[in-house]
Parts: C-alpha cells; sequence; structure tokens
C-alpha cells in the first residue's frame, strides 16, 4: 500500500474517494493529516497537498495550461510531435507513454490526434491522472482527447513485456525522474511535492530495454538538454530544443528484421 494517504472532507464525494483509494491501493484517512503529503478529493478535483506554502499539485487536461497548450500549442510542428514521428496528414502513431507522470506529454500526443496508453507506477500520479481524465471525458472541449487516452496503472518494464501482436505500440515514449538532471532544485514549489513524493527512477536502463523490445518503430527518451543519455545504447538519433532532448532510439537500426 502506498504511504501517502487519501482525505475527503466532501461528504458527497466520499463514495468517489471510497473507489480510488481501493483502486489505487491508497489509505483513506478521515481526518485531514497535519504533516508530510496527502491526496485531497475536493468537490472539482483530485489533488496532492502539503502543509505550508507549496501549492497543490494535480493533472489537468481541461483549464490552465492545457487549453493553452490546445489551443496555441504550435501542432505537429513542435518539438515533441517531431520526435514521435508525426508528419503532415500521416496517420499518427499509437504512442505508449511509459512514464506518464502528471500527463502533459502524453496529453500533447493525444491533442495532435495520437492514441496514448499512459503507463504510470506511482499510485499518487496514477490516481491524479484518473481523476483529470474522467473530468476532461466529460468536457466539451477535451472529451475527444480523452477518449484517445486510456490510463494503466503498473510498472511499463513488465507491462511492456506482456505487448505482443498488434497490441505493440509504433512508439514507446520515455521521461524519467533522472537523479542528476538539477530538475529538482529548479524545479517550482508545487513540483517538488510531486518529485519528493514520487523519488527518483532509478531503473532506466530497464525500462530503456522493455521499451525497445516492445516498440515497433521507435523509443523516444526525454532529456534535458545536457543531461546524459540513459546508461547502456547509444541513440540512433538527437534532436535538441531549447531545454530538452529528444533521444531516439529507432527499432530498424537496433533490429534490421523487423517489418
Ligand atoms: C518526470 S515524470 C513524467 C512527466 C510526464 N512526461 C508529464 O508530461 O507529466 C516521470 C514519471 O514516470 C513514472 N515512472 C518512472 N518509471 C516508471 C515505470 N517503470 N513504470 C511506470 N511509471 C514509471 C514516475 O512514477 C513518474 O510519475
Amino acid at each position: 500500500m502506498s504511504t501517502t494517504p487519501l482525505f475527503c472532507a466532501e461528504p458527497a464525494r466520499r463514495d468517489t474517494a471510497r473507489r480510488l483509494a481501493e483502486r489505487f491501493d491508497l489509505p483513506l484517512v478521515g481526518k485531514r493529516p497535519t504533516e508530510g503529503f496527502w491526496l485531497e478529493l475536493g468537490d472539482t478535483r483530485l489533488a496532492l497537498e502539503t502543509i505550508g506554502k507549496q501549492g497543490a499539485v494535480y493533472a489537468e487536461f481541461v483549464e490552465g495550461a492545457a487549453k493553452h497548450r490546445r489551443e496555441q500549442g504550435g501542432g505537429r510542428g513542435q518539438p515533441v510531435a517531431k520526435a514521435v514521428g508525426l508528419k503532415g496528414s500521416q496517420s499518427a502513431p499509437y504512442v505508449v507513454d511509459a512514464t506518464a507522470g502528471l500527463g502533459r506529454d502524453a496529453f500533447v500526443l493525444a491533442t495532435l490526434g495520437c492514441r496514448v496508453t499512459l503507463v504510470e507506477r506511482s499510485p499518487v500520479a496514477a490516481a491524479l491522472l484518473f481523476d483529470a481524465l474522467e473530468r476532461a471525458s466529460v468536457h466539451p472541449d477535451t472529451m475527444d482527447i480523452a477518449a484517445r487516452m486510456t490510463l494503466v496503472h503498473a510498472n511499463a518494464i513488465d507491462w511492456l513485456q506482456t505487448l505482443t501482436g498488434d497490441a505493440r505500440p509504433d512508439v514507446v515514449f520515455v521521461d524519467p525522474m533522472f537523479p542528476d538532471t538539477g530538475k529538482s532544485a529548479a524545479a517550482k514549489k508545487d513540483m517538488q511535492a510531486f518529485q519528493h513524493v514520487i523519488g527518483d527512477d532509478l531503473d532506466t536502463a530497464a525500462l530503456l530495454e522493455s521499451a525497445i523490445e516492445a516498440a515497433r518503430g521507435r523509443v523516444v527518451v526525454k532529456r534535458p538538454r545536457l543531461g546524459t543519455p540513459i546508461e547502456g545504447r547509444k541513440p540512433s538519433a538527437c534532436m535538441e530544443g531549447k531545454s530538452t532532448r529528444f533521444d531516439l532510439y529507432s527499432i530498424k537500426a537496433i533490429r534490421p528484421d523487423e517489418r
């Protein structure tokens, strides 16, 4: 069971809280915690909360930055679109986002037409994603996009190994929390809470191997522009943006016999 408790002060939402607790194996508590981090289900959304000045953390596909990205995002010309191989009017690839986090990259790809499976192993992040997807799936501006997004609460290293035949994705997208990114120092206060609860991902080399086994077309690893690549394999190509780099692992280059 996760150590992050779930609290709900809204009588009308207690059933939903109970279902969330069961689904993501979170301890449901009857009193708002007075220390540490906790998930709180309010009348509009689920958020990760803490005492003090850090803001609440939640996944959001309808309002705020997601709305801006939907309306002004730069379409298929933006770096993440190019990295997964979205081109002109070609049909969009099926993408597994193996490190879904708060779903921002997955949402951009789904907005651009990709079917995306979001795999997330942290019960806290998975619960936040589940809540955001539920909200997006009933809002007229986002319901079509949300319909292309499927959440899987699992460790992607194992889950990717279960895929065979048509279930294998064209692209596996990987954006782990690296201990060496400096992201923690640079992260905004609210995101520090998320990083504190989730921790660093120390098994990225194994994730890259599972991703390469499962993908039919390519694996895309998102890194800070000056970050080191994942250990073990050399990328086939790199695409650099202002602050981000995408390391591409072409399956054709790794397994020339793959069709
Ligand atoms: C840096 S965040 C990803 C942010 C995400 N790209 C976004 O746009 O919000 C990394 C996330 O990947 C998850 N993660 C890391 N390794 C994983 C694995 N093997 N399986 C599933 N989730 C994983 C972590 O729990 C964390 O939530």
